[in-house]
């Protein structure tokens, strides 16, 4: 199974493993603002020791062996080592790549989760043993949505009760399901 690597560059990110010191500039960034993570499978953070111990453990998945751990980079604007967002993938097995982005609110609109996606989709369909690179988005995400589109992903269905936003409620909702194959 192919390893993604640690660090990328694109046009104007580069993408770099997150570390626990980096939770106060996280925090402040955005994964403190409810409106970021509507869709997303948490709930914003009110505070920083918490954010601190999952930078750590998505640092430690970095180090494991299990290739199905997620792995998460945080994205930077190039030049500058503040974190803007981040961008994450799941090698789940039978050639599959599962990602997952966000990005600080002050960045919305600029296209950069595209940029950010695009070479990680380019990499990943690059790799012999990956086919497949997917996400998934909250039905009312069309933002979201739009990203995958402008990664190169294609629209494949609904998968309906899907997915649990916290920030939205308790009960599952429908995801759009989009995919890059080869
Ligand atoms: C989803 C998210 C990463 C999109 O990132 P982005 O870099 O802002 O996306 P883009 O700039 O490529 O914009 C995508 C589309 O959103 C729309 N859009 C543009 N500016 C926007 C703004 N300020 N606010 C909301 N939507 C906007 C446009 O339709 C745009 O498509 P276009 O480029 O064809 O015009 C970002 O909105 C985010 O972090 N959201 C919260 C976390 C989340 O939902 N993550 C995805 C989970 S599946």
């Amino acid at each position: 199974m192919s390893r993604p690597p640690p660090t990328f560059a694109t046009a104007r990110l580069v993408a770099r493993i997150p570390s626990a010191e980096d939770a106060p500039a996280v925090f402040a960034a955005y994964a403190n603002d409810p409106e970021v993570t509507r869709y997303l499978a948490w709930r914003a953070y009110d505070r920083v020791e918490p954010l601190a111990a999952f930078l750590r453990e998505a640092a430690a998945n970095w180090e494991k062996r299990d290739a199905q751990l997620p792995l998460a980079w945080l994205l930077c604007h190039k030049g500058t080592n503040t974190p803007i967002g981040s961008i994450g993938v799941t090698l789940e097995g039978n050639g599959r790549a599962m990602f997952g982005y966000v990005l600080a609110k002050k960045f919305w609109g600029r296209g950069m989760a595209a940029e950010a996606l695009t070479h990680l989709v380019d990499w990943a369909l690059a790799q012999p043993s990956l086919y497949r690179a997917y996400a998934y988005c909250d039905v009312e995400n069309t933002t979201s949505a739009r990203v995958m589109e402008k990664a190169g992903m294609v629209r494949e269905g609904l998968l309906r009760r899907w997915h649990v936003a916290p920030t939205l409620g308790p009960e599952p909702r429908d995801c759009l399901v989009c995919a890059k194959v080869r």
